[in-house]
């Protein structure tokens, strides 16, 4: 039992645990992943608001520049008088002091006036440069994002032009020359007379084609130049279309990835999209979150975009190892649960176990077995009564033990008395009866001398013979002869015939009868008569001083047994005594009153009937006398 109880036990916990193990296993996983997904991609765009920071910073440095260099009396006064030589210095100045590759000036109709970078070309229109037109249409400071043609950027010097030629592979070229078109931070400010005449504008730029600084820039603000396992962690890269024009990102030869385009399927989905997009895509080699954001133009068209990632392995990593650590705390969870879960079972199985093997050697008549409660729960409570149950076996078995010995004995003593009660009777009736013959014949032929001595023996023959007659009837103890009878009915005859005794002694006695109504048993009518007159003469011998009698039949509950109890008031029986009143011959009354064989009659009666007949009493207070007889 206690095997297959821990065994169904255990296999219920660990069914539980490992259930409760397998859903947070399956939670965990989902919920890591789009965490450190979530994680890499507010990362990854946070990472572009930096960059987007880094580019408008250079573009505000532009147009304050531009803007300072319109605002000058030199520029102002070198405008009407066409004497560029004073100013040429002074913008050339100017324009490397504030990092930008092109400063030039245009009169008001959009004519270039001068080229700080490549003085020698002047006198073409600049109006084709948007950042121009709009900075005199609007008669105020412009700023943008323009991409020009090669072209354009050529009459800026030969020096900028070689240096921000991308030649792509493929081809598709754009231009002549075999070059991209080029992308620049653009500012243009115009120049107003005292009198608020707009006299011409001076415009500025930085190339971004090329422009290495200023993705490592960003890149080392985001990522201060990091490696993880030999790669970058972090690229920045600035796109005109689908070309990468500035980046960090690396060729397999070390080189930068400058020329390259953004594949197909990720340039088409950011600009479908026309904002921000967070993904995986692979960089040259790697796979890396990255984040595109488009560059917007003065009209507001897309032109190209800025984009910032992070090298995905490390996010993947990072996943691995928190997966890692969380299903190794998963494990050791479930192992101690099961542990746990072991020690619980023994601690329900053990105290069950002990209290079936208790109750094995309870069954095998053992009582003396004591189980010690473990607990103050249901269980140590069964274990606090099962040792109650099993003290209070034992008392009872005891008490059991006690009352059948006890019968025995008496059962026994009676018999070997009877029989040998039996034989001195016999042996003494035969010649009795011919003592009380002769006597008798004597006493009528005898004179009035011998008369009154014959008398006394004939009387106290017939005394002996009557106490002969007693003793055979005890001896005999003849089988009743049972008939349906009402014990009821019995009694009221016993108590009747009894009336003279009651008449005869001069003390009060109060007799009260509770007879309750009884189903018809099979008895031997004249024996119980026998029986309760006897036990109507003993309470009444046992009251001289007069008292109550009380007689009272009922049903027990079980339905199937009387109860007759017979009481008195009287003198009580000493404690020593109440072993012996049974036996025959046992008598406290004066000689020639009692015999002492009523009650030793009776009780071979009760017997014969499969009743039980029983005693208690207390010195001075009164004996009751209960008799039980099974209904038949
Ligand atoms: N109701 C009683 N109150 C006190 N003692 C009693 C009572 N009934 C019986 N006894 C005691 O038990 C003894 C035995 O009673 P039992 O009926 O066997 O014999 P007896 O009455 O003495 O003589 P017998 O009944 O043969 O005439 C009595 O002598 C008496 O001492
Ligand atoms: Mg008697």
């Amino acid at each position: 039992m206690k095997t297959t109880l821990k065994r169904q036990l255990l296999v219920r916990f660990v069914a539980v645990i490992l259930t409760t193990g397998v859903v947070s296993c399956v939670i965990g996983t989902v919920l890591i992943n789009k965490w450190t997904m979530g994680q890499a991609e507010d990362r990854v765009g946070n990472s572009l608001n930096a960059a987007r920071e880094v580019i408008n910073h250079r573009l505000e440095n532009i147009e304050s520049t531009v803007r300072f260099a319109s605002s000058t009396a030199l520029v102002r006064d070198a405008l009407p008088d066409k004497d560029r030589s004073r100013v040429r210095g002074y913008l050339e100045d100017l324009r490397k002091k504030g990092g930008l590759d092109t400063l030039d000036l245009a009169d008001e109709k959009g004519t270039v006036l001068l080229r700080s970078s490549n003085p020698g070309v002047a006198g073409d229109i600049a109006l084709n440069d948007e950042t121009v037109q709009k900075a005199l249409s609007s008669r105020a400071t412009a700023s943008s994002i323009e991409v020009v043609p090669y072209g354009l950027i050529r009459k800026e010097g030969e020096t900028l032009a070689s240096q921000c030629a991308i030649h792509r592979d493929g081809p598709a070229k754009e231009e002549q020359s075999g070059a991209t078109p080029v992308m620049v931070l653009m500012s243009a400010s115009p120049v107003f007379q005292k009198n608020g005449i707009m006299i011409g504008v001076v415009y500025g730029g930085e190339v971004l084609n090329r422009n290495n600084e200023i993705v490592d820039r960003i890149r080392d603000i985001l990522y201060r130049n990091e490696k993880y396992r030999g790669k970058d962690l972090g690229v920045a890269t600035i796109f005109l279309n689908n070309v990468r024009i500035a980046t960090n990102s690396r060729n397999e030869d070390g080189t930068r990835a400058i020329g390259t385009t953004l594949s197909k399927e990720v340039f088409e989905k950011v600009l479908r999209r026309g904002g921000r997009w967070v993904g995986k895509a692979q960089v040259v080699h790697d796979w890396y979150i990255m984040s595109y954001e488009p560059i917007r133009n003065v009209h507001n068209d897309i032109v190209g975009f800025l984009s910032v990632g992070m090298l995905e392995r490390m996010f993947a990593d990072m996943r691995k190892e928190t997966l890692t650590i969380f299903f190794g705390i998963t494990l050791l969870g479930v192992v101690l649960s099961i542990f746990i879960a072991s020690l619980l079972s023994d601690t329900i199985v053990k105290p069950i176990d002990s209290l079936v093997q208790a109750s094995h050697r309870i069954s095998q008549g053992d009582f003396s077995v004591i189980v010690t409660p473990r607990s103050k729960n249901e269980i140590g409570e069964l274990e606090a009564t099962f040792n109650l149950m099993a003290s209070s076996l034992e008392a009872r078995n005891l008490e059991i033990k006690r009352l059948t010995e006890r019968h025995m004995a008496r059962s026994e003593k009676l018999a070997s008395i009877g029989r040998l009660a039996a034989g001195i009777a016999h042996e003494i009736n035969n010649p009795l009866t011919s003592v009380l013959t002769f006597s008798s014949l004597l006493l009528r032929k005898a004179d009035e001398s011998q008369r009154e001595k014959l008398d006394i023996i004939v009387k106290e023959t017939t005394r002996c013979g009557e106490i002969v007659r007693e003793l055979l009837n005890f001896a005999r103890q003849s089988e009743p002869k049972k008939e349906a009878c009402n014990i009821n009915k019995i009694i009221v005859s016993a108590l009747s015939l009894t009336k003279n005794q009651l008449k005869v002694s001069d003390s009060r006695i109060n007799t009260a009868v509770e007879l309750q109504e009884l189903p018809p048993s099979m008895a031997d009518r004249d024996q119980l008569l026998e029986v309760f007159i006897n036990m109507v003469i003993n309470a009444l011998d046992a009251m001289p001083q007069g008292g109550d009698l009380t007689t009272k039949t009922r049903l027990l509950e079980d339905g199937k047994t009387i109860e007759i109890t017979v009481s008195d008031t009287g003198q009580g029986i000493p404690e020593e005594d109440l072993e012996k009143i049974f036996e025959p011959f046992f008598t406290t009354k004066e000689a020639g009153k009692g015999t002492g064989l009523g009650l030793a009659v009776s009780y071979g009666i009760i017997e014969a009937h499969k009743g039980s007949i029983d005693v208690k009493s207390e010195v001075g207070k009164g004996t009751t006398f209960i008799i039980t007889l099974p209904v038949e």
